[in-house]
């Protein structure tokens, strides 16, 4: 099988990066290999590689920045996903993207199924959404997975972040009353690639009977403040912490460019139906994931 993956430097890239290799021949692609604002070249690419699956990891996903950059944002998430989601129709390959819990307005208290309206709140969220139409109309054979909290270790991810925050000051602040699944990137790339490395024997023809959008995320969901002070307790370099105290705060105490929505649990029974797959619970998984 020839696959081609877009996003490699990315948290879940990188994932699968290290899972596709398993299935066939990967070619690779970063931003240095092939710009996605440029959609004639992702179109002439595809078109020249003839691949059996597009896994599509990449994004642009600074949440606050996009506010600022609409154009730009709605070319990488939402006008690229649709070039390759002609190209996989024109090859009968297989697309695999990602989505975001963002889709929603978080203005619910029970967690979001796939068929719950959609209603984002920012320009993320709009060009995610966008991106899940275009593929929709496209491709034929395409799994849209939306995921929620996405951190790796590597990088600039919130559990990254808390670390730091933990290693520099007495005292954290961080909000409650934001809520969501944490999904590890690994994780989220191997399930996936399981999938469909079970499929993998006419993977085409699989795809396309039980083609759509499902939720896939850490099981399991929590605020940004029990995460924090979960990351905080299994920190395997507990001794470097300089911090005393974490107190919960609300959203509306950091005010950032781009709105958030506040509850966005995602419903992940739909997947695990399907699929005979989930993610373990959050709070497993980052203990492995910290464990190194
Ligand atoms: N992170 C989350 O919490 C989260 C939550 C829900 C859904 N998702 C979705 O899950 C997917 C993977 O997320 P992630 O956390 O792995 O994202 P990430 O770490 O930000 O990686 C995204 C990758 O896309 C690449 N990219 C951005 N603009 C590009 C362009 N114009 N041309 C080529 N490549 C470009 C980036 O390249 P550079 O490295 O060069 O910038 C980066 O390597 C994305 O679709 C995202 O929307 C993420």
């Amino acid at each position: 099988m020839k696959i081609v993956l877009f996003g490699r430097k990315g948290q879940v890239g990188w994932e699968f990066e290290r899972s596709l290799p398993a299935l066939g021949d990967v070619i690779s692609l970063g931003r240095e290999e092939l710009d996605l604002c440029h959609l004639d070249a992702v179109h002439s690419f595809l078109s020249q590689s003839k691949p059996d699956l597009i896994v599509n990891a990449s994004g642009y996903t600074d949440v606050d920045r996009a506010e600022s950059e609409p154009e730009l944002v709605m070319k990488v998430n939402a006008l690229a996903p649709g070039v390759m989601a002609e190209a996989s129709r024109q090859l009968r390959a297989v697309l695999v993207h990602f989505s975001t819990d963002y889709v929603f307005d978080g203005r619910t208290n029970r967690p979001y199924t796939e068929t719950d309206p959609t209603h984002p709140l920012n320009i993320y969220g709009k060009s995610k959404l966008l991106g899940e139409e275009n593929i929709k109309q496209a491709s034929d054979a395409f799994l849209i997975l939306r995921t929620s909290w996405v951190y790796s270790l590597r990088g600039n991810s919130f559990v990254n972040k808390v670390l730091g925050w933990a290693r520099k000051n007495s005292m954290l602040k961080i909000v409650d009353d934001q809520i969501g699944n944490p999904t590890w990137a690994r994780m989220l790339a191997e399930i996936t690639s399981l999938l469909l490395a079970r499929n993998r024997e006419n993977l085409y023809d699989r795809i396309q009977e039980q083609c759509g959008i499902f939720h896939l995320a850490g099981s399991e969901y929590t605020s940004r403040f029990e995460w924090a002070q979960q990351i905080l307790a299994s920190d395997p370099h507990h001794s470097e912490q300089t911090v005393q105290t974490i107190e919960p705060g609300r959203s509306e105490d950091f005010p950032t460019p781009a709105t958030r929505p506040l509850f966005t649990a995602l419903d992940c029974s739909l997947f695990e139906n399907t699929f005979g797959l989930r993610l373990p619970p959050w709070s497993d998984t980052l203990k492995l994931a910290m464990a190194g």
